[in-house]
């Protein structure tokens, strides 16, 4: 497939001030980022902290309430057709035709965008060749397991080459080891084919793994942005846990050196992780 890397390092996707209400209650606070051609970035959060939220207003699933979000600099609101031949969507519920085969749900996506009939056989098989299905091409998709489907997901969103791919959530409820896999074909899309890439994800191990940047959300806000290991290292690299008798205190340190320094019998020193980072920030948990 083509790579699209050609807009690296441009902004694709400007984002500002984002506010989303649902009656009274404010989902999105006003939310502000940007995206560059092939950048990976991250949105990490619990549960309820808006990041489906954010992807359907960026899709044009939802409307906001106030701020604005322009790709290439134009006005999503304003030229929502133009901005979508640059979107790919992956939603969190897939969305495939269980009783059509991989091959006939590729090709009505390959109708739905527009993509012109001499073309359409080879973007399928590329598409499928891309995700290792090419042997299931005309199977269907309800004999496919959870991964399968995933992965299939990803490749017709991918279709229509669009310079920035959305995935909420990609790999919940998906056993460790198929996660691995779905890990491995998201980052050959980035890395291949150039493509930006926006995922939402409440794994901290996910984010950490596969994003270059991270922006942390919280009760629809952003309260941390950057690489992994520099939000990390702006806490401490390592960690101290003191057993105590009905909790674990935390202290976080530089060095593992000067971590083992305050250690006694009874306590661990550990590497800091994104969950710390939210912790320290929120006071809670990103996963409970
Ligand atoms: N359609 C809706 N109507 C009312 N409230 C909603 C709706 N969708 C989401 N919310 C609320 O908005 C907040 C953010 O939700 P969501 O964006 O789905 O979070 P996340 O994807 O991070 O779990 C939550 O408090 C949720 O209950
Ligand atoms: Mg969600």
């Amino acid at each position: 497939m083509k790579n699209s890397a050609g807009d690296k390092d441009r902004t694709v996707l400007s984002v500002e001030g984002l506010v989303k209400k649902y009656g009274k209650k404010k989902a999105l606070q006003g939310v502000s980022f940007k995206i560059a051609g092939g950048d990976f970035l991250g949105l990490l959060g619990p549960n309820g902290a808006g990041k489906t939220t954010t992807i359907k207003i960026l899709t044009g699933l939802t409307k906001l309430t106030e701020g604005g979000v322009y790709y290439y600099g134009k006005d999503f609101s304003g030229h929502p057709r133009e901005a979508k031949r640059f979107i790919g969507m992956v939603p969190q519920q897939s969305n495939l035709d269980r009783d059509l085969t991989a091959f006939q749900n590729l090709y009505l996506h390959t109708i739905l965008h527009g993509i012109p009939k001499p073309l359409r056989m080879e973007k399928i098989d590329e598409a499928l060749e891309f995700a290792g299905l090419k042997e299931y091409r005309d199977r269907q998709v309800k004999t496919f397991s959870g991964g399968m489907r995933r992965r299939l997901v990803i490749v017709r969103a991918l279709l229509h080459e669009p310079r920035i791919l959305f995935l909420d959530e990609p790999t919940v409820g998906l056993d460790p080891q198929i996660r691995r896999t779905l890990w491995e074909l998201i980052l050959k899309v980035n890395q291949v084919k150039g493509t930006a890439i926006l995922l939402t994800t409440h794994y901290i191990e996910e984010a950490e793994k596969l994003c270059g940047r991270v922006l942390i959300i919280n009760r629809g806000r952003i309260i941390a942005e950057g690489p992994p290991d520099d939000l990390k290292k702006d806490i401490g690299r390592y960690v101290l846990e003191i057993f105590l008798e009905n909790r674990i205190e935390e202290h976080f340190f530089p060095t593992r050196e000067e971590a083992l320094e305050g250690c006694d019998h009874s306590c661990k020193v550990r590497e800091v992780t994104l969950e710390d980072v939210f912790l320290k920030l929120t006071g809670r948990r990103i996963n409970v």
